[in-house]
């Protein structure tokens, strides 16, 4: 064919490669009717399974390779229906029935998880709403996230809904003044007649600390700088541990229940003794068909000693399934709260090695939080296996979601005399060091029965 096209004018050129594409078009029309005589029932039994097959791969290759991505919102689960309603009608018929109780503040003091790295593009900004703050989340050209509050100061636009990364800055969408990510200087106005830019034109912008996978920002009740920051997981960083995946959950409930879960090693064995296929419904987990299996904990909360605003939960995890003991299953997991609204779970087994699983929860409004984990694993652990393990573990957490979802915030507990409760009262010690004087309460208007 470059022979031929060679030695012949230009001119002809075109005709000759709309003849070749003539030809072999009409070749795949030829092998077609071969294969399909349409009068033939098998023709279309072949062209169902190879479809079927097609379809079959494609889930095949996600199951294997893809990772996880479950994303339950407020409604998904975690409620039970009444009558005509879904567990989404449920939502607000529980939020407006239920005793709040003595809740302490809302919004604690510490680093907390805004986005997470990978969803985030340079010269992207999203909107978020955490911490009772409308934040616009950017990536600088250069690759930096910054976070500001979302709204303009000039005639209060929202600089996340239309604004435009320009270099390290955040331009808004209303008139075009331009806002540093850095510290949140107005740095241009395209019309100003003298160039005095006010100082008063400056947006408050959050101290962020980029890694393992998430963007955090700090907050603070008063305005107090960061005296901790969370730790580097150096696995991570360095890539010897690799992203698996992620889940994704809209909770119902006070921050603070969420923490405390890790202390609370009385409700390992009940709530999550149940096998896992025993699913996410309470009012199912318990019945008799799921005895062939168990899940089983061992677990102690205690504060770290060299590090005021850590817990640690060292736990060991196994499962018998018709009274065999799984060693695969087998898990020692140590959970490092570090703050309010981070935890690090360094996963260990004999088997496939270590890996940690990233979680971060954070306030969307006083009783609703957003929770994300993230799972990493060394390279070489197939991907399926590493979703199994975050399966497992998103079907626990949706467990206590359930409870989460309907429960009150108990203020005072009955505690009775055991080691257990013990440490539920230690760790409700240890998190208020996370409240402060202006630390924002609740007010909740009776009248009607709104947030
Ligand atoms: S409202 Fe933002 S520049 Fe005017
Ligand atoms: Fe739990």
């Amino acid at each position: 064919m470059s022979d031929q096209l060679l030695k012949t004018p230009l001119f002809e050129v075109g005709s000759i490669w709309v003849k070749s594409a003539q030809d072999l078009g009409n070749r795949i029309r030829t092998a077609i009717l071969l294969l399909s005589d349409f009068r033939d029932p098998a023709t279309y039994v072949t062209i169902a399974v190879a479809l079927a097959s097609i379809v079959a791969l494609y889930y095949l290759y996600e199951l294997l390779f893809v990772p996880l991505n479950r994303v339950r919102l407020l409604g998904d689960l975690g409620y039970v229906p009444e009558g005509k309603l879904t567990q989404k009608d449920m939502v607000n018929v529980v939020r407006k029935r239920r005793m709040v109780g003595d809740l302490p503040p809302v919004y604690p003091n510490g680093w907390f998880a805004v986005f997470e790295s990978h969803e985030l593009k340079s010269g992207q900004v999203h909107n978020v709403s955490f911490l009772g703050k409308n934040l616009a989340v950017f990536r600088s050209e250069k690759g930096t996230a910054h976070v500001l509050d979302a709204y303009c100061p000039h005639l209060g636009a929202n600089l996340a809904i239309g604004g435009q990364v320009k270099g390290d800055c955040l331009e808004c969408p209303f008139h075009g003044w331009q806002f540093r990510g850095d510290d949140g200087k107005c740095v241009k106005v395209p019309y100003i007649e003298d160039k005095n830019i006010p100082a008063i034109a400056n947006i408050h912008s959050y101290q962020v600390l980029e890694q393992n996978g998430f963007v955090q920002i700090w907050y603070h009740a008063e305005g107090v700088e960061p005296h901790w920051t969370p730790p580097v997981i150096d696995e991570i960083a360095n890539g010897d541990w690799t992203y698996r995946g992620r889940t994704e959950h809209v909770i119902n409930c006070h921050i603070e229940e969420v923490p405390e879960n890790g202390s609370d090693v009385a409700h390992l064995g009940h709530l999550h003794g149940p096998i896992m296929f025993a699913g996410i419904d309470l009012r199912y987990t318990y019945d008799k068909i799921w005895s062939f299996g168990k899940h089983m904990w061992a677990g102690e909360w205690s504060q770290c000693p060299d590090e005021k605003h850590v817990g640690i939960l060292r736990l060991k995890h196994s499962m018998k399934l018709f009274g065999i003991h799984i060693p695969l299953l087998d898990m020692d997991v140590e959970a490092r709260q570090t703050g309010p609204g981070i935890v690090y779970l360094l996963l260990k087994n004999k088997f496939w090695g270590r890996g940690a699983l990233m979680h971060c929860v954070t306030p969307m409004e006083p009783m609703q939080q957003k929770m994300v984990h993230q799972i990493y694993v060394n390279r070489y652990l197939p991907t399926v296996f590493a979703k199994f393990i975050m399966l497992g573990e998103a079907l626990m957490v949706e467990r206590d979601i359930m409870i989460w979802n309907n429960k009150k915030y108990e203020g005072k507990p009955v505690y009775v005399k055991s080691k257990e409760d013990g440490l539920i009262a230690k760790h409700r010690r240890w998190y208020s060091q996370f409240y402060s004087e202006n630390s924002p309460r609740l007010s909740f208007k009776q009248d009607n029965m709104e947030w």
